[in-house]
């Protein structure tokens, strides 16, 4: 046998695999899961019927065209059918976006720290990622993302709120870095926690792209929907990058059950907005929790809260694992802990609070 291995693209060496957040342990004593900001909610009653009618014929392939959700998404949203595309969550459709925009040679910028699959989609479309560091707030540095353009920039991320820091940029701002950004270059707003987002000058990302022709508006039916284990995300963009994301989709990505799902959680969804309030409620307590005891986290518009502990990061992940609850940890920088149920919540800010006299 030949010792040869079959030749890949020279891209991938050194593309770290992404990481998920860690399951709850299984079998302690009680496991908490805040590492993936993913909703607490159990499904809905009504959701689950859609689902388990939908399942019943997964023989069939499901119907590409996402026919009935993109009806249901274009009359909420106001936007045609041809400026809406769906894909396996929004990090599948963003992935797209790449491969539709950026190649060898081209140039893609985002913050960092932000969502941490930017980075390796960037560099599996063989692009070179051009990343600019927040501001010292944990904020976009968004002037700074402007000067980062050149010609070779093709495609601009803008994670409103931040993952993993929840901070967000407001209408003005995000207005003067759209005006300064070339036509030719696509700027994609990512706003998988809009629906968490309480303060009112945040624009919703929406009312930019209905003059932007290189505007688009990524979305997901993950967090706030609570299906993120179905793999559905959309976004609503104008041709030709919606048509471009209907080219570069992996046929029959969406399943008929997630598709259905979705169309469930838009009926149901002042149950699930409720869901919302609750979650946002809850980060409040949170945060206001955390300054209590002397932290300096910065405002979280998202379902998550970031604590910059650099060094200690690992040693807190770990007291945090101890006492019951996992989240989230990048290695020298900080913990990103989502906000789960309450019991949860408060097992977390035990472990701050005994954490912040050690510090
Ligand atoms: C900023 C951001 N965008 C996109 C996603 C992807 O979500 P999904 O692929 O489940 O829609 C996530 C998930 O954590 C995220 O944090």
């Amino acid at each position: 046998m030949s010792e040869t291995s079959p030749k890949l693209r020279a891209e991938l060496e050194g593309i770290p695999t992404y990481k998920p957040g860690k399951p709850a342990a299984a079998g302690g004593p009680v496991a908490y899961k805040l590492s993936s900001n993913e909703n607490p909610y159990p499904p809905l009653p009504g959701v689950m019927e859609a689902v388990t009618s939908a399942a019943s014929s997964f023989n069939r392939y499901p119907d590409m065209a996402c026919t009935s959700l993109m009806e249901e998404l274009s009359e909420r949203f106001a936007v045609p059918v041809s400026h809406l595309a769906t894909g396996t969550g929004s990090v599948g459709v963003a992935q797209q976006l790449l491969q539709a925009t950026s190649g060898p040679g081209d140039e893609v910028i985002y913050a960092w720290r932000s969502f941490e699959a930017y980075p390796i989609i960037t560099r599996i479309s063989g692009a070179t990622a051009v990343q600019v560091p927040l501001t010292p707030g944990d904020v976009h540095d968004l002037d700074a993302m402007a000067e980062a353009i050149t010609e070779r920039t093709r495609l601009i991320f803008v994670c409103n709120p931040n993952n993993p820091t929840g901070t967000v940029v407001r209408r003005a701002e995000l207005k003067r870095f759209l005006d300064r950004v070339p036509r030719d270059v696509l700027v994609v707003i990512d706003e998988a926690y809009r629906e968490f987002i309480r303060d009112p000058e945040v624009p919703d990302g929406v009312e930019f792209y209905r003059d932007r022709p290189n505007v688009c508006v990524l979305r997901t039916f993950s967090k706030a929907y609570g299906l993120a284990g179905l793999r559905i995300g959309f976004a609503i963009a104008h041709e030709p990058v919606a048509a471009a994301l209907r080219k570069t989709a992996v046929p029959f990505g969406v399943s008929q059950v997630a598709q259905d799902a979705a169309i469930a959680s838009l009926r149901a969804e002042d149950e699930l907005i409720g869901r919302v309030g609750s979650l946002v409620c809850e980060r409040n307590r949170v945060m206001e929790a955390l300054r209590a005891q002397g932290w300096k986290v910065p405002e979280s518009q998202a379902n998550f809260v970031w604590l910059r502990l650099g060094e200690r990061t690992t040693a807190f992940a770990q007291a945090c694992e101890q006492a019951g609850v996992v989240v989230r940890p990048f290695l020298g920088e900080g913990v990103r802990v989502t906000v789960g149920e309450a019991e949860a919540n408060d097992i977390f800010l035990k472990v701050t609070e005994a954490f912040y006299k050690e510090l």
